[in-house]
């Protein structure tokens, strides 16, 4: 929907803070993917952001600033291997759930008593934090469980004319959102898989994180099965060749992790070189682009489940609609569909 207005894409820092100060909604850019972001403290601009995502109220918002020490504005107790960790990986994408203050409104935790924090780790959006006085909640800039924006180009197709202004911070370094790691039960526990990977935060803390990506009630919305997804329908198979041929009559993207094997006449490439950070800042995009290329179906692999390919993984199985299996693989991936 366009409202007859032109959305501003520009990398000037006073305009984003005048918009924030006046209420309004802007996109700005994280090394994660780009975020909506609004005033957490301002009831009216929080509600903006639920209507213009149509995303349901139930679903809490992260909390964005830019100086650890917050933290204890925002918390009323934090773990210290929750602050360890934050000081080891702050400004990046990892993000803390702790035990909500009586400052942070009920409006941006969808009710509940706890909240998430992080301090992203962009240039022009730490300088725009620092210049506010009040900390930023800003969700995916996408429309409700649709592929979450890694460019200024993708945050303008979704919303050119329902939000002013897009602070332009070019392509997004990590292209995965940020590691939720949960504080507030008795063990630390990983609520979504980012751009940070799980050892990464088990070596720094010294033990093991529960695995708690997959549960059947769902605790908060975007841990719900279906997420991160194309318009089109996204097929992960174990051959791809087999696949295109049982799929001939059919226009079929193709999503590949490498330089394909097969020729295709639509095929995006993640990484040439099989690097795994490069494919997790590719994914986004090129499913994006496959999406809005006129094929009628799009089909991937899973990658090797280790490191940063267990959050690869997570995207598209919940970006998919169907696991097709011919060489009868069975994926360590623990939530492989089919
Ligand atoms: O990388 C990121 O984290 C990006 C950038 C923009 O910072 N933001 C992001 O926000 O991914 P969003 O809203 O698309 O995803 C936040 C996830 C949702 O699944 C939400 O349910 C969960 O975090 N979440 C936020 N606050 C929570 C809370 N209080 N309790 C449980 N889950 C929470
Ligand atoms: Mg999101």
């Amino acid at each position: 929907m366009f409202t007859g207005f032109e959305t501003i894409v520009s990398e000037d820092l006073s305009l984003a803070k005048q918009y924030l100060d006046d209420g309004e909604l802007i996109s700005i850019p994280t090394e994660t993917v780009y975020g909506l972001a609004s005033n957490a403290f301002n009831q009216k601009a929080v509600e903006k952001i639920y209507d213009v995502k149509r995303r349901p109220k139930s679903n809490p918002l992260i909390l964005h600033c830019s100086r650890i020490n917050q933290l204890f504005d925002f918390a009323d107790h934090i773990p210290d291997e929750a602050f360890y960790l934050a000081s080891s990986f702050w400004p990046g994408p990892l993000t803390l759930l702790l035990k909500k203050s009586k400052k942070i409104p009920n409006s941006i935790t969808g009710g509940s008593p706890n909240v998430a924090v992080r301090i992203p780790n962009h240039s022009l959006t730490l300088e725009l934090l620092n210049t506010l006085e009040y900390p930023l909640v800003a969700p995916s800039a996408n429309p409700y469980n649709q592929i979450s924006p890694t460019s200024s180009q993708m945050v303008y197709d979704y919303f050119n004319g329902l939000i002013p202004f897009i602070l332009d911070g070019g392509k997004c370094k990590s292209g995965i959102e940020s590691t939720i790691i949960n504080f507030t039960s008795n063990v630390p526990e990983v609520l979504r898989f980012g751009s940070l990977t799980v050892e990464m935060i088990e070596k720094e803390i010294g033990k093991k994180v529960l695995d708690k990506t997959y549960v059947k009630e769902v605790k908060a919305p975007g841990m719900s099965d279906k997420h991160y997804s194309p318009l089109k329908p996204l097929y992960i198979t174990d051959n791809i060749e087999q696949f295109l041929s049982v799929n001939k009559g059919k226009r079929t993207g193709v999503l590949s992790f490498t330089k394909p094997t097969t020729d295709n006449h639509f095929t995006m490439v993640l990484t040439e070189k099989g690097d795994f950070a490069e494919a997790a800042k590719n994914l986004y995009e090129c499913l994006y682009i496959l999406d809005n290329s006129g094929v009628e179906q799009i089909v991937t692999t899973f990658l090797p489940n280790r490191g940063l390919g267990i959050s690869i993984n997570d995207r598209l199985r919940r970006a998919s609609v169907n696991y097709i299996s011919y060489n009868k693989t069975k994926y360590e991936h623990p939530f492989a569909v089919g």
